[in-house]
């Protein structure tokens, strides 16, 4: 019954856990709001490259953060669109020059308040899946339903290499590998938000499932059937 959904879902997880993907088609299944915070983060290294702001200067980057006019599209299911001053840069945002940039911006303390209080202003519109690292911890620490997302390194780097073999790249799979471990390691380690799940977070492992068998799990979970996902469907 629709009267049980969650209205607010936070899921959370590494690069390649596939968050986004199940995120977006849950929000689609439950008609809900979509937002991958991510994109943010990469809308404000994307500015910083493009305006030559040093990536080791905190205070320069928070009031880059602070002054850009970033506006989100959070549909239901679509993927999220990011505009900086009328100007769509959604597609400018996974180039390798902000994926290697991306770490040092999303560690600034000014740039993640900044973003935080815009998440949550997004979220006070209606029902939400949002996704990124900090969601169930931080963003929407009161949100009803907490998803963490897992997978063991070697099956998160398979399914980037597919995804950029498929958009044309011939990238080696050793290298996928090495920036993976690296952007974990940053990711989890840093001071500010570190990636984790919270502590009354649902974790998934997801070695094993597909993109549809995480969504109806997902679907489970935030339709108020929690046993049948913890216990892995017998009993
Ligand atoms: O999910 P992604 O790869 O698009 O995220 C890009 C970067 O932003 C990554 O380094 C982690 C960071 N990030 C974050 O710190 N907090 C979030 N809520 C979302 C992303």
């Amino acid at each position: 019954m629709t009267t049980d959904v969650a209205p607010f879902i936070a899921i959370d997880g590494p690069v390649g856990s596939g968050k986004t993907a199940a995120g977006r088609k849950l929000a689609t299944r439950l008609g809900h709001m979509f937002l991958d915070t991510g994109v943010m983060y990469r809308a404000i290294t994307y500015l910083a490259l493009q305006n030559d702001v040093s990536l080791q200067d905190p205070v320069a980057l928070t009031r880059l953060a602070s002054h850009a006019e970033l506006k989100l599209e959070a549909g239901s299911g679509e993927e999220s669109r990011v505009m900086v001053e009328s100007v769509d840069v959604t597609d400018e945002l996974r180039s390798p020059e902000v994926d290697r940039s991306v770490s040092a911006v999303s560690a600034v303390s000014g740039v993640r308040e900044v973003l935080v209080r815009l998440q949550r202003e997004i979220a006070e519109k209606g029902r939400i899946v949002m996704v990124g690292r900090d969601i169930g911890t931080v963003v929407l620490s009161g949100a009803g339903l907490k998803i963490y997302l897992d997978a063991s390194v070697d099956v998160r780097a398979r399914r980037r290499h597919n995804q950029l073999l498929e958009s044309g790249s011939d990238i080696a799979f050793e290298t996928v590998l090495a920036d993976l471990r690296r952007r974990d390691e940053l990711d989890s380690t840093r001071e500010i938000a570190p990636l984790k799940p919270a502590e009354d977070a649902v974790t998934l492992p997801t070695d094993d499932l597909g993109l549809g068998e995480v969504v109806d799990r997902l679907e489970m979970l935030a339709r108020g059937g929690s046993q049948l996902v913890k216990d892995g469907g017998d009993g």
